[in-house]
């Protein structure tokens, strides 16, 4: 696996690629990797002959006050990681590279409307950060297929509005969360968990799993499902920042008829802020 830092080194590979008639798969990410990651790594590889992957911790998509400083960087480990999953190319820049200006004083992309809804009304500009810089790396490296963790729903929502909206010449390839046994979500932030938060923060996969349930089971009162969960996190000592139900398509408030649902929750728990979701289609 080759590992480039800067613009021209990362065109200079792809160029080279590109001549020899290889198509590349994108895998963004910020880092710290775990098994999720590179679960889209194996996922990248069946889908092209060449697989990028970049690590770039993006300061633009945290809020004044969040974990910017302290986000986890393991760029040793990740690089062996990734190489050993068969990665073929590391993009790696430092902040200058992506960013020769403020953040805030360069342009940047908006996805209004779903970028301002449930993570959005938590953390301001976060969305508006995401596309920017999924943008610019998309600009970089041109992937023909690039890839990202149904984790984070709604960024792939927002990802996916912004290639169509601005017809971005690239497929989004979502993939399946992958879970600890307990159910807990795979995230880089969980590593701020203490042991016990750890066994508490499974709750979050569980008050998802109940809430699927009855939504499966027939149940259409989605404001009373969502009530009901939101107090099991609570006793269980978590503080929800949202649980709601939505459709799958585009996080609207869904009817009752709608079969595509999807149920989002993020809850703090310590200094940690969880986020996960789960699927439902109902007939
Ligand atoms: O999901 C992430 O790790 C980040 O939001 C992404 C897509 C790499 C953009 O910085």
């Amino acid at each position: 696996m080759d590992i480039v830092a800067s613009k021209t080194a990362l065109g200079e590979v792809l160029r080279r690629w590109r001549t020899d008639g290889c198509s590349i798969a994108f895998v963004p990410t910020m880092g710290n990797l775990h098994d999720g990651h590179l679960r889209l790594v194996e996922e990248a590889k069946r889908l092209a002959d060449r697989v990028v992957a970049s690590i770039f911790v993006n300061p633009a998509q945290f809020s004044p006050g969040e974990d910017f400083g302290a986000y986890p960087r393991t760029p040793a480990e990740d690089a062996e990681k990734l190489r050993a999953a068969g990665t073929h190319l590391l993009f790696l820049p430092e902040t200058g590279e992506i960013y020769p200006d403020r953040p805030e004083a360069m342009a940047f992309v908006e996805v209004p409307g779903l970028s301002d809804d449930l993570c959005g009304r938590f953390r301001p500009g976060h969305f508006r950060g995401v596309a920017t810089i999924v943008c610019k790396l998309f600009n970089m490296v041109r992937p023909d297929v690039a890839l990202f963790g149904e984790k984070d729903y709604q960024q792939l929502l927002v990802i996916r509005r912004m290639v169509a909206d601005l017809d971005m010449p690239v497929r989004i390839h979502p993939v399946a969360t992958v879970r600890e046994p307990s159910g807990l979500a795979l995230s880089s932030r969980n590593g701020y968990l203490t042991a016990e938060e750890k066994s508490l923060a499974a709750e979050l996969f569980e008050s998802l799993s109940a809430a699927a349930g009855r939504l499966r089971g027939g149940d259409r009162n989605f404001a009373e499902i969502e009530r009901q969960q939101w107090a099991v996190l609570e006793a269980a000592g978590l503080r929800p920042d949202y649980f709601s139900i939505r459709r799958q398509a585009d996080l609207a408030l869904p009817q009752a008829d709608d079969k595509h649902l999807v149920i989002l929750a993020a809850a703090r728990l310590g200094k940690t802020r969880l986020i996960d979701n789960l699927k439902v289609s109902v007939d």
